[in-house]
Order: structure tokens, then C-alpha cells, then sequence
């Protein structure tokens, strides 16, 4: 089992859903957890945290590192999503998308980027997106951010390898979290969505933030110290499966 004994983690996002069972999990692998969001987390130490303010990631930081004595590990998984066709953009809505979901994961970066070569074990672990590489109608700006999410981790892996560093992100595939709930609530019976989508995937069921949380830990840790600049898909074979006709299928 990893073991992060002695490791300081930042998780943004981490008071609810993905990034709370990821702050879980590297807590139960040993690791001092710091939960980085808008809102409290109801189990690890937070500090209120909006990604997108660069004046607030750096004190954020900071505060951690004069608490703890380092930072070994960053998460950056706070993220946000919604609907609105590219025909449609409004800056507004297109610039806070990319301020928290792509802006914030580069100011965490650069902030944390000094206290993570001084650990001897950095590690960040981005939470991208099977929406990275593919897109769901209405999902423009969402897509686009997930991309520059694998982008910026390729980037981060070269440029602080040298320091000792290593990035990778993580593509999740459906997790059953609120961010996707106006999906499942736009339709009468949440229980047959549920099997749909369930259907959709060669495992047989959509996926839980834990099944996410046990591959970010593995990531954190030294049992993946050769593995840096990846984007890992966790999807449950959802998307190595091409969609045949529904007459067909
Ligand atoms: N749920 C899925 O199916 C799925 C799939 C692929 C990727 N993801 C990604 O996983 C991550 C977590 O998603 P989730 O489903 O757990 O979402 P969620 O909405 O349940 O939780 C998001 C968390 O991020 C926090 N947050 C939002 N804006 C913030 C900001 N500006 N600064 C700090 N914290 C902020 C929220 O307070 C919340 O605690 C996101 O990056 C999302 O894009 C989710």
C-alpha cells in the first residue's frame, strides 16, 4: 500500500464529492491533508481557497507551508461545469470556466512549485477529463479547459522534472457526483438513467469518487515514481468502446 507518512497534501475541491474522497484516501495512506475550496471540508483542515485568485492561492501556500513545514503533494481537482452551446458563449460564463478550471490549476502549480522541489517527493496530480479528448454537445468551455488541463500537465512535467517534480492528471470518465446531477435530474426516472449509462460501460456501472481517489494515490506516491507528463483515463472501458448504431447495439 502507498505510504504518504510524512507527506503534506493540498487537495482544492476537496470538500465534497471526488476531491473529498481523494483527500480521504491520501489521509488513509498516511499523508497530512489540507483541503483548499470555497466551502469547509466536514473532515481534513481547510483553508477557504478560490483557485482563481492568484493573491489567495499564494497565501493559501504559504499558510501551509509555515503550518506544516512543507508541501509534498498538490491535487488540483476543483473544477466547475455547465451547458451552454458555443454559439452562445458569453465571456462572462467562458472566462470564469477558464479561470477555475485551467487558470487556477496553473497558479496552484506555480505557487506550490518551489516547496515541491525542496520535498524530494513532489507530485501533482491534475483532474482532467475524458472530456479532454472528447466533448458532450453544450460542453465547449468545459472541453476546452479539460483539454489545457492534460496540456498544462505535459507542460509541467518537463518544465519541473529537473526540480524533482513530476505531474500527471487523471481523465475520469462518469462519476456519480452533483457536478453531472442536472443530467440524471433533467429526466423523469433517475433509476433507468442510471442503468443507461451503466450500460455504457464495459465494467457495468458508472463510476464512484473512490474508484478516481485509489489512482490519485497511487500517483502521489513513490510507487510511481517513474510516471510523470500522463494522463491516466478512468472510465470504466467507456471510452475504448466506439457506439454502434442503436438498431445494432
Ligand atoms: N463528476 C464527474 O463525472 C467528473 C468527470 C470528469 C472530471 N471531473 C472533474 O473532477 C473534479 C471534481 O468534480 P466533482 O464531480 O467532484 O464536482 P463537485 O461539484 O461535486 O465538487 C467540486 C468541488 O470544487 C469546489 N470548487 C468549485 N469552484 C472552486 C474554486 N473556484 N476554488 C476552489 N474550490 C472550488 C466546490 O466547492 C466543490 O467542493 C472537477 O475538476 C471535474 O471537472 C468530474
Amino acid at each position: 500500500m502507498t505510504d504518504l507518512h510524512n507527506r503534506v497534501a493540498l487537495v482544492t475541491g476537496g470538500a465534497q464529492s471526488i476531491g473529498a474522497a481523494i483527500a480521504d484516501g491520501l489521509a488513509a495512506a498516511g499523508a497530512t491533508v489540507i483541503v483548499g475550496d470555497l466551502n469547509p471540508s466536514p473532515d481534513h483542515e481547510s483553508m477557504t481557497l478560490d483557485v482563481s485568485n492568484e493573491d489567495a492561492v499564494a497565501s493559501v501556500i504559504a499558510a501551509i507551508v509555515a503550518g506544516h513545514g512543507s508541501l509534498d503533494i498538490v491535487v488540483n481537482n476543483a473544477g466547475i461545469m455547465f451547458e451552454e452551446s458555443v454559439a452562445d458563449h458569453d465571456r462572462t460564463t467562458w472566462d470564469r470556466m477558464l479561470a477555475i478550471n485551467l487558470t487556477g490549476p496553473m497558479l496552484v502549480t506555480k505557487h506550490a512549485s518551489s516547496h515541491l522541489a525542496a520535498s524530494g517527493h513532489g507530485a501533482i496530480v491534475n483532474v482532467g477529463s475524458i472530456e479532454g479528448d472528447r466533448c458532450n454537445p453544450h460542453h465547449a468551455a468545459y472541453a476546452a479547459t479539460k483539454s489545457g488541463v492534460h496540456g498544462l500537465t505535459r507542460a509541467t512535467a518537463i518544465d519541473l522534472g529537473p526540480m524533482g517534480i513530476r505531474c500527471n492528471a487523471i481523465a475520469p470518465g462518469w462519476i456519480d457526483t452533483p457536478l453531472n446531477a442536472s443530467y440524471v435530474d433533467s429526466h423523469p426516472d433517475r433509476d433507468l438513467v442510471i442503468d443507461e449509462l451503466a450500460k455504457l460501460h464495459p465494467i457495468g456501472r458508472v463510476g464512484a469518487p473512490s474508484d478516481v481517489a485509489d489512482v490519485v494515490v497511487w500517483l502521489a506516491g513513490d510507487e510511481s515514481r517513474f510516471v510523470t507528463g500522463q494522463v491516466m483515463t478512468i472510465d470504466g472501458g467507456r471510452t475504448v468502446r466506439p457506439p454502434l448504431p442503436g438498431i445494432l447495439s
